[in-house]
């Protein structure tokens, strides 16, 4: 039996379809938007990313962020939930092993590290305009990221590409307009439109079977990126998606279904 949907991932080798030859009783992309929001709560999960965390620059933010994970599992031990984008990037990274990954908001490298270390020969664009002192804090990059991702074992590709993304993304895409990513993750621009704008350059270039992230959508000052995600993404029925709204500013995931 074949259906549309098999058509389409034939040749798709991501980890996350299933393939029968000649028959596709259910849909073949099998992992889920649930799955990567229950991997991303575990203490497992949050423990990896520590470990990753440990071997970064140290800065302000880390070290309250490693506080924060260590309070939350001395107080509550296993049973205490708690997910953010690194989290949520660790468990989609080593579930995936991305053979590619686009991140829209690069900033210190953190994120980027996450998927460098997970799936270490992984091919990375990272796109970024290095906002002066974003957050409060140094914002130094190319270079800085570069050494981030050495040092945690990073052996694949690195291509940054800097200036704002609704400019330098449509360009990117013009020049490469057949290119698909296994993983995208879109952290740059919070407002309203911007974010509107990234999520929709970027989506018609997630493979079938890949996986798209977005920071923040409960975000007190960004309280409508939850409403552009649901409209883009998390009412669309093309993808299978979740979020994490509990703790934090939240995250939201969406896995490709067609
Ligand atoms: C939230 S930070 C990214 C954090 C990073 N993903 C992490 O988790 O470590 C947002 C970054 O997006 C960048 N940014 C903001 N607006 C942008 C735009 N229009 N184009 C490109 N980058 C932008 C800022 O310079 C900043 O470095």
């Amino acid at each position: 039996m074949q259906n549309p949907v098999c058509e389409v991932v034939e040749k798709c080798e991501l980890h996350s379809v299933f393939e029968m030859p000649g028959v596709a009783w259910l849909c073949p992309v099998m992992l889920s938007g649930q799955t990567i929001a229950s991997k991303a709560q575990s203490q497992s999960t949050r423990r990896a990313v520590m470990d990753t965390l440990e071997i970064l620059s140290e800065d302000e933010y880390l070290t309250y962020l490693r506080a924060y994970y260590q309070a939350g599992e001395e107080r509550f031990g296993t049973h205490w939930n708690y997910a953010d984008l690194l989290t949520f990037l660790h468990a989609s990274a080593s579930l995936l092993k991305p053979r590619n990954y686009l991140e829209i908001g690069v900033r210190r490298g953190r994120s980027l590290s996450i998927v460098a270390q997970c799936s270490p020969a992984c091919r990375i664009f990272g796109f970024d305009l290095w906002m002066p002192n974003y957050a409060g804090m140094p914002n130094p990059g190319p270079d800085f990221v570069r050494e981030e991702l050495e040092r945690v074992g990073f052996t694949g590709s690195l291509e940054l590409v800097s200036g704002d993304s609704h400019q330098t993304l449509p360009e990117f895409f013009r020049e490469f307009p057949e290119i698909e990513f296994d993983m995208i993750n879109v952290d740059g621009d919070h407002s309203e439109e911007g974010a509107r704008q990234d999520i929709q350059q970027v989506l018609p270039h997630l493979a079938v079977g890949g996986i798209l992230l977005l920071d923040d959508i409960t975000h007190p000052q960004h309280t409508y990126l939850e409403e552009v995600w649901d409209d883009l993404v998390g009412n669309n029925a093309q993808f299978s998606a979740a979020k994490y709204t509990d703790l934090g500013y939240g995250v939201a995931v969406a896995v490709r279904k067609w």
